[in-house]
């Protein structure tokens, strides 16, 4: 069997981990070929390709990225999109396509598996929002590099008894601000999920330094204040309709420092958090998602995905990663606002 791999949407560390196990697995074990499309759905939409073979994969475990490329492309707004595709993949031989992506590129194989075609998906996100896994690969890493930051923004803002403010990604769900505030010992931690009231940020931050420590708030790119608006920038937006946000941190700068009294800085995290070398937890999970999304082809599971449910590797239906964002359920935020002010 020849089967087409692509990475689609925004890259992930650990998505070589994923490439390396299905066709490790997929070669030795199933004696099956392996086309690589580049750069998500832009490669079978357009052709492009790449050899993807045990040679092509040897070395790339702990490399973040991903060597077959990643776009934002959707094939379902391209007019006549899904039927180039279909003929791609027939010109190329192929019986079997794996979608290693997030909500949009697994939205687009929900689509298309829809229609007949023959997909598996592979759940990736530093977001860890898709539901149908407990976890997602490359969240621990992000997790890890911004609790490291936040570690480092603890002594500097002690030295100039200054606010600091961590602003870390997380567009509708604040799972990367929960855990990595909680893990950095935030002093406050704003999510997407919960609007938050100033008045009580202020208390938290005034109170904090009544102890002679200085605070440090964690906030995801997608917090809004309660009766605010969620802060973007002037962009377009991209195929899958997002927008881009930016601002909220340095609006919590500003706000901070005419109602305390004490100076404020934001320190935007952003692409840091994608870049790098998976975490150990990270490799892991995202080799074990391979060896079970080869299996899933073999076994001709079209329109199912790979899933983490507690310590074992499931197959879900593609549908359930997409249908609901898999957002911070409030007694999780609860459990760290003990820690807060
Ligand atoms: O979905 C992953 C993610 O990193 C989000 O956390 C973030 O909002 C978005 O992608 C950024 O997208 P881009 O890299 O296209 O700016």
């Amino acid at each position: 069997m020849r089967v087409g791999v692509l990475t689609g949407g925004g890259d992930c560390p650990g998505l070589n981990a994923v490439i390396r196990a299905v066709v490790r697995r997929g070669v030795q074990e199933y004696g099956f070929e392996f086309v690589g499309f580049r750069d998500g759905w832009k490669g079978p939409l357009e052709g492009l390709t790449m050899p993807l073979n045990v040679d092509t994969v040897r070395g790339i475990l702990p490399r973040g990225g991903t060597i077959l490329g990643s776009s934002r492309t959707n094939p379902i707004k391209v007019d006549g999109g899904v039927e180039q595709i279909k003929k791609n993949m027939a010109d190329l031989g192929l019986s079997a396509l794996i979608a290693i992506g997030g909500e949009d590129t697994l939205g687009v194989a929900t689509a298309l598996t829809d229609v007949g075609f023959p997909v598996v998906g592979v759940p990736k996100t530093i977001d860890n929002d898709l539901s149908g896994t407990d976890y997602t690969f490359g969240f621990d890493t992000a997790v890890t590099i911004a609790t490291e930051a936040m570690d480092r923004l603890h002594t500097t803002a002690e030295s100039h008894h200054r606010i600091l403010i961590c602003e870390v990604m997380g567009r509708h769900a604040g799972w990367i601000a929960l855990h990595s505030g909680m893990a950095a010992g935030a002093n406050v931690i704003l999510i997407p999920e919960i609007p938050f009231d100033l008045d009580q940020v202020v208390g938290w931050v005034n109170s904090r330094f009544e102890t002679n420590y200085a605070p440090i708030i964690c906030v995801a790119e997608g917090a809004l204040p309660r009766d605010g608006e969620l802060m973007t920038k002037n962009a377009p937006l991209d195929a899958f309709g997002h927008v881009q946000l930016a601002g909220i941190g340095e609006w919590l700068a500003k706000s901070l420092e005419e109602r305390t009294g004490h100076e404020a800085r934001t320190t935007v995290l952003g692409h840091i958090q994608r870049g790098g070398t998976p975490t150990a937890f990270d490799r892991v999970l995202a080799t074990r998602f391979g060896l079970k999304a080869i299996e899933l082809v073999k076994d001709g599971a079209w329109g199912t995905m790979v899933g983490l449910q507690g310590t074992d590797i499931v197959r879900v239906p593609l549908g359930v990663a997409t249908g609901t964002l898999k957002t911070v359920p409030i007694s999780r935020y609860e459990e760290a606002t003990s820690f807060f002010g």
